[in-house]
């Protein structure tokens, strides 16, 4: 398994071609997904492990990806937390009671992983068995700004105004927020770690929210507390979108691959980052809506631009859109593969 091109090029070793694989490569863009939660809600698919086996699997099936990711959610965390939520049809997640002030924060309670997020490690056995050595398995978990804008916004943002108002009117508070957050990530990916995931991503999916100044001061400690926990244990990706003002500050943080979004070429991206780094990215999920000759060339551009240097995985700069066509990623997955061979 330690020699699968996913593993090698995040060790930034050399590959017969480059690796790929997909954010949200499970999901509602393939038929055989929507089927399943026609039956089951999502929240039923993450508690269950033999559904979340069967939806992690779906992708590795029907597309040459060099990874398979956990079928998971990033806000499994918050309930054990003292903040329970659902996803409600069209809207995404709803927090229930979200943080509205430091008195909130103050009753949130760590936990113990193993117990509280068992069927999650209990999905991770079972993958890992039916996976039997296909492709490497990544597991994954939400940085603390991310996480903590969900738990105070109650869902989705467009300006983080509430998030950013407890971080500048009560610091303490937020970094009370952020440490209980870092804490209860840290063991959860340990634990994930034991179960048998092969790799762990960090999603810091809205962090470009910030300037790079207040990232350093607001969110890098907490994220790299995280990493500091994983480190050497597997390979770990630091994943954020909005992020090319700030890969110095990323990078600190921590991450053997540092994830690019598509706002900025990738090799000038990473010449910021660095060559002690590998890199994942960085097409626009939009472009597999179509026309292929567009996806195409873009992704060659990606190839060109990293020319081959080892510790390059490709994958787009975020999620693959729910109305994708499903021929569309299996044409560009094979093409990476094509294209980069040598
Ligand atoms: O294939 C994979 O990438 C693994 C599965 C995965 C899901 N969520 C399943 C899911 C992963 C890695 C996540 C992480 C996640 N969850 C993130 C970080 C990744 C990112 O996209 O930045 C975030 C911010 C969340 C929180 C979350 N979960 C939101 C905002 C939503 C609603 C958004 C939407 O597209 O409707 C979810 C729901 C969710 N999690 C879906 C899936 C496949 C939507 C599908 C459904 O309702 O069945």
């Amino acid at each position: 398994m330690s020699n699968s091109r996913f593993l090698k090029a995040c060790r930034r070793e050399p590959v017969d071609a480059t690796p790929v694989w997909f954010m949200r490569q499970a999901g509602r863009y393939m038929a055989e997904y929507r089927a399943l939660r026609e039956r089951h809600s999502l929240l039923e698919i993450c508690r269950t492990p033999d559904l979340a086996t069967e939806v992690t699997l779906q992708p590795v099936r029907r597309i040459e990806v060099d990874a398979a990711i956990l079928f998971s959610d990033l806000l499994l965390p918050l309930e054990p937390l003292g903040l329970p939520f659902d996803f409600i049809k069209g809207e995404g997640p709803q927090i229930e009671r979200p943080i509205e002030g430091p008195d909130d924060i103050d009753t949130l309670h760590r936990f113990e992983p193993r117990e509280k997020l068992g069927y999650v490690l209990d999905a991770i056995r079972q993958i890992q068995r039916e996976l039997d050595g296909r492709v490497p398995l990544i597991g994954f978990a939400g940085a603390p700004f991310t996480l903590a804008s969900y738990a105070i916004e109650g869902g989705h943002s467009n300006n983080f105004a509430r998030t950013k108002a407890l971080m500048y009117g009560h610091p303490d508070a937020w970094h009370r927020l952020c440490e209980t957050l870092s804490s209860v990530v840290a063991d959860y990916l340990v634990a994930q770690i034991e179960a048998g995931v092969d790799a762990v991503q960090v999603f810091d999916s809205w962090v470009g929210a910030l300037s790079a100044a207040d990232y350093r001061e607001f969110a890098l400690p907490h994220t790299q507390r995280i990493f500091a926990a994983v480190q050497g244990k597997v390979p770990t990706i630091h994943f954020g979108t909005g992020t090319a003002t700030m890969f110095p500050e990323i990078r600190e943080a921590g991450g053997d691959v540092i994830g690019v979004d598509w706002r900025i070429p990738i090799d000038e991206a990473w010449e910021i980052i660095g060559p002690d780094r590998a890199v994942q990215g960085n097409l626009d999920p939009t472009l597999l809506l179509g026309p292929n000759r567009r996806m195409l060339d873009e992704a060659e551009d990606v190839l060109n631009r990293v020319a081959g240097r080892p510790g390059h995985i490709f994958n787009l700069g975020h999620g693959i859109l729910p109305s994708t066509p499903v021929e569309h990623v299996q044409m560009l997955a094979q093409f990476v593969h094509r294209a980069s061979r040598h």
